[in-house]
Order: structure tokens, then C-alpha cells, then sequence
């Protein structure tokens, strides 16, 4: 739709500017595609809502150990990605590299966490077991009901506005081209927009989160939203200071965390509701989340209440990515890169990795072939299936 200069690559078109979208954005304008990011207002859906952390370890779940290979790879790419990432924006990426510990507040919150201590054990992520004493002296900031904890150090955090901010001065400086409006549905070679304009292109990403499953046929039930509370503190003088690492929690069985910010400023989420495409924050999770940040961080009653929002957190049926060709073949379809459920900041790496390699016709990472969609597109597609 709008004038491109001639490119070795050719043009590709992506919806949605979340951390996704821009991410493959930025590095495909730097691998020569004349790239179109639509998106009606970038830069402001979950990845504006998002508590950033990067935490494969401690975001694990029996049975998901292939998500646990896949973010424990793409949390391994994280420091060269944010160096260049700071390197192309001329701004810092956001990257926190403090760690992160566990705690649990009750007594059958302790044995949840001696579980995932064991079942990390199992999977071969060595965790240190602490008592409460020793937490306690790691992060003062934690109070006298937490009954001890886990720390692991190399689960990490960024600041998801900081690296949105980032990645939109990367994309600017590389050439992308923003279109601000909705997309309606992608094809092989281009993208309808709401308005009845179309970007026509040589390649097209779908990168829209929770609201990727309209946008082309083989997407339909495939990604659901999964809504989200975040409220965003900050320390006020007099009161306790924050972690300086991110603290997650147990508490009566209900999860909790507490991403620190620089400057004083704490995020803390999230809960989880299926209610459909519903952003509205409730009364009840927000009550959840203070009262049960509270009660490991008691500092937190004196903090100032900024900011309550929901965001939408993109699911899938097996709670693993899409990352693939919906055609079949690398070029013979659409691209997706969407389906990131709790993880979509900690993947952006791969997710790049994987994606630029698809656009330049070269074997995915082996540890992206997970996310294929075919796994789960099979059957919805008309055209052929099998990429590899
Ligand atoms: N990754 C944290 C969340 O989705 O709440």
C-alpha cells in the first residue's frame, strides 16, 4: 500500500506490534525485508501490560517440559538479543539480571514449592532450597510469614516498557514502516485491513497475540485469550524497599509475583481468567493480588497504588507457541508467530531466530520445532501439511 524501496528480501507485512511483532520486525528491516508492522496502536496491548519476567524454571510445569527446553533456549539468546537490541535503538533493552526466588507463605504452600523443587530436580534444573532466615537475608523485603523458598538465580526479568520503547526506536532506525490500523485476515500475500485497504506483500507474519485466531482460518480455536490482572507500585519514602530481585509466590495456593523496576517501582500479577476478550480489571483480583503481595512483602501497604490493568495473554491447546508456516511451507503460507501464553517476552528471541530463518528459507533452531503449528493445524489446512 505504501511506496517500498526495491529490497534484496522483498516486502513483508506483519500484524500486530507487541514485543513480537516488533522484535521480528526490527531484525527482518535489518535482514533487508521492506517491512509493513500493522497494528492500530503499537506498542499497547499485553506487551504494554506485561510483569516481564523471563523465568522458564520457574514458570514450569509437570508435563511441559518442552516449554521449559524451549524458554530455557531463548532465555541463553536474552543477553546477546538485548545487546543488540541496545546497540540498534541507542537506548538500554531493560534487561534485569537480579534473579528470582520462590517463597511459599503457608504451610501447604511449602510443600507446593518442596514439590517443584523435586520435580525441577527431576528435569535437571538444580534449584537452591532456602529457609525462611536465609530468604530473609537475601531479600529483607520479605516478611516474617514466609516460611521459606527457593532461589534461582539465572531466571531473569526485563522491563516491558523500556523494551517496547526499544524496539520501536530499532524499527524506526531499520526502516519499518508503521501502518496504523486493523487487520481483518491475512493471506499468503498480503494483509486486509479493517478499513478495506490491503498491504499487499511477499511474506506475511501474523504476530497478534490473543487476537490472532480471526485473522486466518487455520488460527479459528486454535488461540484464546487468557486475561490477565497487573498492578504497578512504587516504593514512597519511609517504606521498606523492594526486592531487587523478582518474588514469586505461594500463598494459600494462590501465585503471586513481585517484579522489581528500577527507580523503586514493583509490578505485581497475575491472575488468570478465560472470560473472553474482556479487559476490564476486577475488584476481587485486585483484592487477591495486595492482600496476597502484602503478606510476603509487607513494605508494599505503604507503596503507592499507580497503575491496574488487565491484558490478554495469548493460549494455545497444547500451551506451547506457534511459530511456522500455516501454509505447509516456508513461503508457501502466511507466518504466525503468536500463541505465546505466559511467556511471550522470554521467547522473543527464538521467536526472531526461528522466524527469520523461515523467511530466508533455513532450517528453524531445533529447539523451535515444538512450536510448529502444524501439530495442530493439520487438519484445518486445505493445502499441504507437512514442512519437514
Ligand atoms: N508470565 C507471567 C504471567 O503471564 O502472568
Amino acid at each position: 500500500m505504501t511506496e517500498q524501496r526495491a529490497t534484496p528480501a522483498g516486502r513483508l507485512a506483519i500484524v500486530g506490534a507487541g514485543v513480537i511483532g516488533l522484535s521480528c520486525a526490527w531484525r527482518a528491516a535489518e535482514a533487508g525485508w521492506a517491512v509493513e508492522l500493522v497494528d492500530p496502536a503499537p506498542g499497547s496491548g499485553s506487551s504494554w501490560v506485561a510483569g516481564g519476567m523471563l523465568a522458564p524454571v520457574t514458570e514450569a510445569w509437570p508435563g511441559e517440559e518442552d516449554l521449559l527446553e524451549l524458554g530455557a533456549d531463548s532465555l541463553g539468546r536474552w543477553p546477546a538479543f538485548a545487546a543488540a537490541l541496545a546497540d540498534a535503538a541507542g537506548t538500554p533493552a531493560g534487561l534485569r539480571t537480579e534473579g528470582t526466588v520462590v517463597v511459599a507463605a503457608g504451610a501447604g504452600d511449602r510443600a507446593e514449592l518442596d514439590d517443584l523443587a523435586g520435580y525441577l530436580a527431576k528435569v535437571g534444573r538444580e534449584v537452591d532450597v532456602l529457609s525462611a532466615r536465609e530468604l530473609r537475608r537475601l531479600e529483607p523485603a520479605i516478611g516474617p510469614d514466609v516460611r521459606g523458598g527457593l532461589s534461582v538465580p539465572g531466571d531473569l526479568a526485563v522491563d516491558n516498557r523500556v523494551l517496547l520503547g526499544a524496539l520501536r526506536a530499532a524499527a524506526d532506525r531499520a526502516g519499518v514502516r508503521f501502518v496504523e490500523a486493523g487487520a481483518r485476515a491475512v493471506t499468503a500475500d498480503g494483509v486486509e485491513l479493517a478499513d478495506g485497504r490491503r498491504v499487499p506483500a511477499d511474506a506475511v507474519l501474523v504476530a497478534a497475540g490473543a487476537h490472532s485466531a480471526a485473522l486466518h482460518p487455520a488460527l479459528d480455536g486454535l488461540v484464546r485469550p487468557v486475561k490477565g490482572e497487573i498492578l504497578r507500585l512504587r516504593h514512597r519514602p519511609g517504606a521498606l524497599p523492594p526486592p531487587s530481585r523478582t518474588v514469586r509466590a505461594v500463598v494459600d495456593g494462590r501465585p503471586v509475583y513481585g517484579v522489581p523496576r528500577d527507580g523503586g517501582g514493583l509490578v505485581i500479577g497475575a491472575t488468570q481468567y478465560e472470560t473472553g476478550f474482556d479487559t476490564e480489571p476486577t475488584v476481587g483480583g485486585v483484592r487477591d493480588l495486595l492482600r496476597d503481595a502484602e503478606r510476603v512483602l509487607p513494605g508494599v501497604a505503604e507503596y503507592a497504588l499507580v497503575e491496574v490493568t488487565a491484558g490478554l495473554r495469548p493460549g494455545t491447546p497444547d500451551n506451547l507457541p506457534l511459530i511456522g508456516s500455516l501454509g505447509g511451507t516456508s513461503r508457501g503460507g502466511p507466518l504466525v508467530a503468536t500463541g505465546h501464553g505466559r511467556n511471550g517476552i522470554l521467547l522473543a528471541p527464538i521467536t526472531v531466530a526461528a522466524v527469520l530463518a523461515l523467511l530466508a528459507g533455513e532450517p528453524v533452531p531445533a529447539a523451535a520445532l515444538v512450536a510448529d503449528p502444524a501439530r495442530l493445524t493439520r487438519t484445518a489446512l486445505t493445502g499441504p501439511t507437512a514442512r519437514r
